[in-house]
């Protein structure tokens, strides 16, 4: 492991000084070195090493099994290939809830083992503890408000967070707590869009947003979502910019017959 540290083009200083022009951020989530190539040089501003990781790549149902380790590794992938984008990583369920001196344990690896930027953790005023130890060794962190999927047994449901009132003053009050310890941005995921414009014009860190509208400061998608690679998964604030999926399929099948036909390798395809 490369123990020399990057320092990116996109900074949380530069992400705040976006906030504060009106320029839009936009981040999407990797998990291997090819892919968080191609969306640097394409010049997101921010990767998420997102613990989705656990259903796009492995194939779990819900986020909760995967574990540090696993996360590490994608990481540690996806920084060899950065140079531009902030590289946020979420830390895992069962890092850092209820004990802040895990969490920091936990965020200190992610740090030393990743070259990472900062790490991003799900929930307000009941992981305060954990934020602000972390953020007392000088790692910068991303909230994570809304939908929380590593509270999925909690709730029970993948559906809009916070629409009743209490629910949505709790998560308002939730944000500016998470701001005055010290966060440098917030994700709020699936929510309505006027509170997630109220939370935003609210906030002075950035707040990015995945089904929560277009008045927060950025957008966030899961890759294999928005490059439809992932086809079952068709949630209203997702846009496909690609059918990936049938690309691909139809690919390997080419391939296959190919292969069967003894078309390939030809001539010019051989030593
Ligand atoms: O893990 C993830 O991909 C995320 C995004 C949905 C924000 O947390």
């Amino acid at each position: 492991m490369s123990t020399d540290s990057k320092t990116r083009v996109v900074t949380t200083y530069r992400l705040s000084e976006m906030k504060a022009r009106g320029e839009k951020i936009s981040m999407l989530t990797a998990y291997d070195y090819s892919m968080a190539r191609i969306l640097d040089s394409a010049g997101i501003d921010v990767i998420l090493v997102g613990d989705s990781a656990a259903n796009v790549m492995a194939g779990h149902t819900t986020t909760v099994p995967i574990t540090l380790d696993q996360m590490i590794y994608h990481a540690r992938s996806v920084t060899r290939a950065v140079n531009r984008a902030l590289v946020v990583v979420d830390m895992p369920f069962g890092t850092y809830q209820g004990n802040s001196k895990k969490a920091l344990a936990s965020a200190i690896r992610i740090m030393k083992e990743t070259e990472a930027d900062a790490v991003k953790m799900e929930g307000g005023e009941e992981i305060l503890d954990s934020v602000e130890r972390i953020l007392s060794a000088g790692i910068p962190i991303m909230g994570h408000l809304g939908l929380t999927p590593q509270s999925i047994h909690k709730y029970g449901t993948y559906t809009v967070r916070a629409k009743d009132e209490a629910e949505a003053q709790k998560l308002i009050r939730d944000a500016h707590l998470l701001e005055k310890a010290g966060c440098f941005g917030l994700v709020l995921e699936k929510i309505p869009a006027v509170l997630g414009t109220k939370v935003s014009s609210e906030l002075k860190i950035p707040v990015i947003g995945i089904g929560a509208g277009g008045g927060t400061d950025g957008q966030v998608l899961v890759i294999h979502d928005m490059l439809g690679i992932t086809q079952e998964f068709s949630p209203r604030f997702l846009r496909r910019y690609a059918d990936l999926y049938n690309i691909m399929l139809d690919s390997v099948q080419r391939y296959v017959a190919d292969v069967k036909s003894g078309d390939f390798p030809n001539e010019s395809e051989q030593y």
